[in-house]
């Protein structure tokens, strides 16, 4: 638990770059999920900032899509991949080739899901960081979602629609479906860090960690999985012990 803002992105960075120097000690890449959202933001600048001289860790980074908008061109800057490329992939100097993502303009959205599943199942996950959603979605796994749910193509819930619409200039300019990898993945990873911060979490991250474990709240399904850290700030916290 970080007692403010600053303190929570140090914080998160410090835990991520365990994390990252546990996963070197096997050979080759180190598979990595990362999520979009105002969360990580601080995380990432931090990353950029204190530990972009970790050349030994990021020649071995492999960044893995969590999720991704559906139907868009390869160019649009509205793709999480392109977001993150820009935010933190290209400024660690992370190649394309070393970068999993969603094909958003594949013809044949159930191929593509296909793709990533066969992707993933050859490919564990070492690292997935992961943000909360108000209505306690992770990646894009609305309420409601299988634990076992692997890659699919979802219609953004109204909450998601609205919690997407201040990056994008309104509701019209959120594409209304996305990819999301399944929680069926997500729980094989072999570390996991969910970073919650500020107040407007603080209800749902004591549902998560209180509620029943159910998929009415997928992100219970973290109590179901093992290496879990969270890293949450004092307002997050605040209704959560
Ligand atoms: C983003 C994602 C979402 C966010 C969640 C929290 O790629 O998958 O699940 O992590 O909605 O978003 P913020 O951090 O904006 O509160």
């Amino acid at each position: 638990i970080a007692p403010n803002n600053a303190a929570f992105h140090t914080l998160a960075a410090d835990i991520f770059m365990g994390a990252l120097n546990r996963a070197a000690a096997k050979n080759g890449p180190i598979r990595v999920v990362l999520p979009t959202g105002s969360t990580p933001l601080g995380l990432y600048r931090e990353l950029i900032a204190h530990h972009a001289h970790r050349r030994d860790l990021w020649d071995r980074f492999h960044y893995v899509a969590l999720d991704d908008y559906a139907g868009l061109a390869p160019d649009d800057r509205r793709l999480f991949s392109n977001w993150l490329a820009r935010d933190i992939l290209t400024p660690l100097s992370i190649p394309p080739t070393h970068r999993t993502i969603f094909n958003s303009a594949a013809p044949d959205p159930s191929a593509e899901c296909a793709r990533m599943d066969a992707q993933l199942d050859s490919n564990g996950i070492d690292i997935a960081v992961l943000g909360l959603g108000t209505n306690g979605h992770i990646g894009f796994n609305e309420p409601g979602s299988a634990f076992d749910a692997r890659t699919r193509l979802i219609h953004l819930s109204a909450d998601s629609l609205a919690a997407n619409a201040a990056y994008w200039g309104g509701m019209d300019h959120v594409p209304p479906t996305a990819y999301t990898l399944g929680l069926g993945h997500i729980m094989r990873a072999r570390e996991t860090i969910l970073l919650v911060q500020g107040p407007h979490k603080a209800e749902i991250l004591h549902r998560m960690l209180h509620d029943p474990i159910s998929t009415a709240l997928p992100a219970t399904a973290l109590r179901q999985m093992y290496n879990v850290t969270i890293v949450a700030d004092q307002a997050a916290m605040s209704a959560a012990e």
